[in-house]
């Protein structure tokens, strides 16, 4: 194979170098284009553009293939937990039983928020949503750890990260609570990771809630094939920012604000707005299918097609399993199921959607395990938040610890005006 790519501008030949990846993904090096032929390239949404080299996920989009740090996103749903693979992201490796321990202790000795944080949830309406608190107060936890600023020092990381990822989950329960006028429940050291996270969402002074461990086991899961997806929309803006050196709870700000956007995190709350529309107007599905393939509509079907998967999201396929297995063994019936299936059974064989290779994504099917898990519609981007903390923390660190990364800052094609006089108030029509 040639490792270089030969580019004619006007009859000059320049040769740019091909790079390969471990999984054999090719790229042509452009690093050096601009001071070689003057031009930049444009891709509108970065589409069939690497921004980077990472060590960290690995996505085949045809073949419908997710590995963390290699191993298979099935092996690690069926085998793993959140915090097994929030370790595996950020350092690198799946923990021994002493590092697993000694990461676990670490999530348990910073749960807790500063107190002092609590007076910024006042100034919250009651009617904020929980992902603007959450950004806001991710941003704010800086403040109480003046150590967070100086990122050089790369020694205490880990404790950084350790805090951030633990105290995502409290923010985001006592955002909940807040919302409903309810006091805050502090986390308990003896809970581990995501029963913890359920003791403060839903127990009272009065009464412990005392999760069933099929429920704990559903939104574990749900944390963990979140946990990480190369370089998707908000962990391109975590590493953006990484990149100007910013800390890592101002970068993971920035990724909680990116994520929030309808088209990326924010479709699992928009997926069950549309399918409770179907439900209320008694549709069977085929009105929305036909509006969402007429682009005057304005109307997608949300949890549906992917810039990446042009085959099914393999984290659709584990939780739409694990969707039925947990409505089972509640004993539930959800309407909004019924109707997800048939519009999938639908899409999946109509020319508009298969010819754009359009299959359900993990947002299609995700509300309707946290909707039987009784968290509110509102949150459900907050729980994608709190699992792909461990990707961002991970390709935040990426950032850092390469020497050679240089701050992130694209070109563009300008098609502004062209030079022209300034004009005073007086003579402007
Ligand atoms: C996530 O990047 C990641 O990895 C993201 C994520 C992660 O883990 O981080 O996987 C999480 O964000 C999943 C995606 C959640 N978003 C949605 O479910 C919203 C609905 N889907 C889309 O809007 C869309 O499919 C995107 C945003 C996901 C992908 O957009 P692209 O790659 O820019 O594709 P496109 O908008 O250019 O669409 C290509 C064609 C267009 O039609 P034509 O112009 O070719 O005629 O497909 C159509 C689109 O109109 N299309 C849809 C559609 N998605 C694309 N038509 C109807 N319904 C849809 N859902």
């Amino acid at each position: 194979m040639n490792n270089t790519a030969k580019l004619n501008i006007n009859g000059q030949i320049h040769e740019l170098p091909i790079v390969e990846g471990s999984e054999h993904e090719k790229a042509i090096d452009i690093s050096s284009l601009r001071n070689k032929t003057g031009y930049i390239t444009l891709d509108d949404g970065y589409g069939n553009t690497g921004s980077c080299r990472s060590e960290i996920t690995f996505i085949d989009g045809e073949k419908g293939i997710l590995r963390y740090r290699g191993i298979p996103i099935e092996e690690l749903a069926e085998k793993s937990t959140f915090v097994e693979v929030a370790h595996l992201l950020i350092m690198g490796k799946l923990p021994n039983q002493e590092e697993l321990k000694r990461f676990s202790d670490l999530l348990t000795k910073n749960e807790t928020i500063h107190e002092d944080m609590k007076f910024h949830f006042e100034g919250f309406p009651s009617h904020a949503h929980p992902m603007a608190i959450l950004s806001s107060m991710i941003n704010a936890t800086s403040c109480f750890y003046p150590e967070i600023l100086s990122s050089e020092r790369q020694e205490d990381f880990v404790v950084q990260a350790a805090r951030l990822l633990s105290q995502v989950r409290t923010i985001a329960a006592f955002a909940y609570r807040k919302s409903r006028g309810l006091p805050a429940i502090y986390p308990k050291p003896s809970y581990k990771y995501t029963a913890n996270f359920l003791h403060m969402m839903f127990s009272n002074p009065y009464q412990e809630f005392d999760a069933e461990p099929e429920v704990i086991k559903a939104l574990d899961l749900i944390f963990l094939l979140h946990a990480d997806h190369e370089q998707n929309c908000s962990t391109a803006t975590v590493r953006m920012v990484a990149s100007s050196k910013a800390n890592l709870f101002a970068s993971a700000a920035a990724g909680v604000c990116a994520l929030w956007g309808p088209l990326h995190g924010g479709a699992n709350q928009a997926v069950l707005e549309m399918l409770a529309d179907i439900h209320r107007s008694g549709d069977d599905g085929s009105k929305f299918i036909a509006a969402a393939k007429d682009k005057k509509s304005g109307k997608r079907l949300m949890g549906f097609g992917h810039r990446v998967y042009k085959n099914y999201d393999p984290r659709a396929k584990i939780i739409k399993k694990r969707c039925d297995q947990l409505l089972a063994k509640l004993k539930r019936v959800d309407p909004l199921l019924d109707i997800a299936k048939k519009l999938e059974e639908a899409a999946i064989n109509d020319p508009y959607f298969v010819e754009r290779k359009l299959y359900p994504n993990v947002d299609f099917y995700s509300g309707i395990i946290m909707r039987a898990i009784g968290i509110p519609i509102e949150m459900f981007t907050v729980i994608f938040a709190i699992g792909r903390m461990p990707g961002w923390i991970a390709n935040y660190r990426e950032v850092h610890e390469n020497l050679e990364t240089r701050i992130y800052r694209p070109r563009q094609i300008y098609t502004g005006l062209t030079q022209r006089p300034y004009v005073s108030v007086k003579e402007r029509v």
